[in-house]
């Protein structure tokens, strides 16, 4: 009788925990969208992000689960790690679940095509996040940052640093690019060129290397550790004759992070080897710490917050049926249309203003900086 009990207790114990669940996380990254978004009457949002490998994902998957959660939606939230086919079936499953809408950050721009092919049969309208998804005409909408601007805040940070307008140089200065498949690599290239290239011409930025060209300077899929070989290799083959490093262009701080550890693998940051100026983008974390460590000079804070409102919005307007704000009808032609977009302010961040910028809104507390 009592073993009895035990058992019906035990029973009844699994049976209430079943009823709980809900946030069945898998290490894949799906999120379900817990008990209460799942009673919502608001629908299934399909979100496809590239990487958990780069904080600034995690944050934008975040931010996008937590508003929409928020506004009574459920989530289907993707990470591919940067596989372009596992991306493609990741959206495919979204589609098959039924999600309502899709926000697709690409990992591969040009790889969606067919996939968005497939949504648009389903009646599943596509927001673009943050990267544009080209040669297709099924993206509705695109949520971005001024991708140009963010090239001309990295570039005008080392202009000012090296006081270029006032020196006479010349200045060594090396180049890194962001990945050739994300069209926003060209525009952070040409924003900073627009602000370099005069310098280079009259000889006051020296490139050593002679790399010049976005596509020697490119780093397949922004991985640090390609732009640490890299860099290293022009360390060796272009400033073994005492010539040294005063500025490099970084995309993205990850590149800026192993860029890093290559200038300090040649004794750059000791004795009197002082680093160059070195830019960078998405203020994550790990380059917050380094800024303050003094070692990368700046990067370019891009609130993760702001564009998950933005790509929200859109969702919404799509779902009812109404028409989304955007701020640019001229700038993101995908090689098919030019998409509807809005374009949300980059700032520039450094040792001066990070205190402001990312930790006194809230992005960052003062515990996750130790
Ligand atoms: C770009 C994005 C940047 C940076 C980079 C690497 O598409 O706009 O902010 O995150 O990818 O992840």
């Amino acid at each position: 009788m009592k073993k009895f009990s035990l058992l019906a207790l035990l029973f009844g114990l699994i049976l209430f925990l079943a009823a709980c669940g809900g946030d069945d996380t898998t290490d894949g990254g799906t999120d379900d969208g817990g008990e209460e978004a799942s009673e919502s009457e608001g629908g299934l949002i399909g979100v496809a992000m590239p990487t958990k490998s780069s904080q600034r994902w995690v944050d934008d998957g975040n931010n996008m689960v937590e508003q929409l959660e928020e506004l009574g939606y459920e989530t289907d939230l993707q990470y591919a790690e940067d596989d372009v086919d596992k991306q493609i079936e990741q959206i495919e499953n979204m589609i098959v679940k039924g999600a309502d809408a899709l926000v697709i950050a690409s990992i591969d721009g040009t790889a969606l095509t067919n996939v968005l092919e497939k949504a648009n049969d389903q009646g599943i309208q596509v927001v673009s996040y943050d990267r544009l998804i080209m040669e297709s005409e099924h993206v509705t909408y695109y949520a971005t940052f001024d991708n140009f601007q963010v090239g001309v805040l990295q570039a005008s940070y080392i202009e000012e640093a090296l006081d270029l307008p006032n020196q006479e140089g010349p200045f060594n200065i090396e180049l890194f690019g962001g990945s050739p498949d994300d069209n926003n690599a060209y525009f952070f290239w040409d924003g900073a060129m627009s602000v370099l290239q005069p310098y280079i011409d009259e000889g006051k930025l020296v490139i050593q290397s002679e790399q010049t060209e976005f596509e020697q300077a490119a780093t397949m899929r922004w991985d640090g550790n390609t732009a640490k070989s890299r860099m290293e290799n022009i360390l060796s083959s272009s400033y073994s004759d005492g010539e040294t490093v005063d500025a490099v262009l970084s995309p993205y701080d990850g590149i800026s992070r192993g860029v890093i550890q290559a200038l300090k693998g040649v004794g750059y940051g000791s004795g009197d080897l002082e680093l160059p100026v070195i830019t960078g983008q998405d203020a994550e974390l790990a380059s917050i710490k380094s800024i303050i460590a003094g070692e990368q000079s700046q990067t370019v804070f891009k609130d993760t917050r702001d564009l998950a409102a933005v790509a929200i919005d859109m969702t919404e307007a799509i779902l009812n049926g109404e028409e989304a704000e955007v701020n640019d009808t001229e700038t993101y032609d995908n090689n098919v249309k030019v998409v509807p977009t809005y374009l949300v302010e980059p700032v520039s961040v450094d040792i001066d203003n990070y205190q402001e910028v990312v930790m006194d809104s809230g992005y960052y507390s003062e515990d996750e900086l130790e």
